[in-house]
């Protein structure tokens, strides 16, 4: 199939509008990672999804909306918290797990009583929705396995061939993708950060609980609360290492292994005392620079070809809880103390 690269035009959206409602594939930006959306009330249309992206059929899909009136019957029921929650927070990078409601096809909640929805920020992902008419099912628009695309030039790298169409919007403002907190038991469970942090969820509904999930590698056979949890994520072609520590130590040990194909992945400022090509992901006092340049500089590790690569551990605080949560995946969760 050739893919169409479309424009945030009014005409082109106009189109990615009319290709969304007649069953197609369209990647579309958001203000998080690009999207690979399809009409979520067409169980046809989302199976296609699941091919395009290689992804695990047990993995569900968030459900993207423009307007509250949406959710009706996307969802069985709006929990306070989740009323608390869109109140602050919607448009905008957060997802809320919600029992779904008698509108969302199987091929979407993959066998779960419940299903994720968000409604973006970015005006063009809005845009979109509006011009389709529907809700969409979008997971993010890279193959499965690989960094979020937070570029056009991403989605087509991984997607080129295997969809209708690809919208440019621009550059991801966020870079990471949402914020997912389930409101279905007592407390509101965090099951993956993002910009949207465990103390705005905790000011917006009281409490918050964090999934252990999001820190830690599950044990074998455990149930994952978010099947999303359990697969190898944001892996770059490189084994990347990710070492903790005071900057001295971690230039200090990156000189040391200056061997063939290792790359740094480090902070801006840190690569005039580094022996060994290196890849900058953000600012060490920035953590939003952290989470905006992250998968980019995955990214580039894949395309230099490094073969191992020494990344600088980031403060898993706030914003930079979300770094961390998708770098220790890309690593395998090979964390070192140095
Ligand atoms: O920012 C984002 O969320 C982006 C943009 C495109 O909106 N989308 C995205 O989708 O990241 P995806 O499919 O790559 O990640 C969705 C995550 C997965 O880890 C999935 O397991 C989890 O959300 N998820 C979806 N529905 C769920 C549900 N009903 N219960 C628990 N986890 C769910
Ligand atoms: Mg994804």
């Amino acid at each position: 199939m050739k893919t169409q690269q479309l424009t945030s035009s009014p005409e082109d959206i106009r189109a990615a509008g009319e290709i969304l409602r007649s069953g197609g594939l369209v990647a579309i930006p958001t203000e998080t990672v690009y999207g690979l959306a399809a009409n979520a009330l067409d169980g046809k249309a989302v199976s296609a999804i699941f091919a395009a992206k290689g992804r695990p059929q047990d993995n569900p899909l968030i459900v993207h909306i423009s307007r509250l009136e949406q959710l009706e019957d996307i969802v069985s029921e709006i929990p306070e918290d989740a009323l608390s929650l869109a109140a602050q927070y919607w448009p905008g990078p957060l997802t809320i797990v919600m029992p779904k409601g008698k509108a969302i096809p199987n091929e979407v909640s993959c066998g779960l009583e419940t299903v994720g929805v968000r409604m973006p920020s970015h005006p063009v992902a809005r845009a979109i929705i509006d011009a389709a008419g529907v809700p969409l099912a979008a997971p993010s628009a890279n193959l499965s396995g690989s960094p979020s695309p937070t570029t056009a030039a991403h989605v087509t790298d991984d997607m080129d061939g295997r969809i209708h169409a690809v919208l440019d919007g621009g550059e991801c403002a966020v870079g990471l993708e949402s914020t997912v907190v389930s409101v279905c038991g007592d407390v509101p469970q965090l099951l993956r950060p993002g910009a949207v942090t465990p103390e705005m969820i905790e000011a917006a509904c009281g409490s918050v609980s964090i999934n252990h999930a999001v820190l830690s590698e599950l044990a074998e056979g455990e149930q994952a609360a978010s099947p999303g949890m359990k697969y190898k994520h944001y892996a770059p072609t490189a084994r990347v290492i990710i070492l903790r520590g005071s900057r001295e130590a971690y230039i200090d040990y990156c000189n040391a292994h200056a061997e063939d194909g290792a790359y740094a992945l480090c902070f801006e400022g840190d690569g005039a005392e580094l022996k060994m090509p290196y890849i900058e992901y953000g600012r060490e006092d920035d953590l939003l620079s952290q989470a905006h340049g992250l998968f980019a500089a995955l990214r580039q590790l894949s395309d230099a070809g490094a073969k191992v690569a020494y990344a600088r551990c980031c403060t898993p605080e706030g914003v930079g809880l979300a770094v961390y949560n998708r770098l220790i995946r890309s690593a395998g969760f090979d964390v070192r103390d140095i």
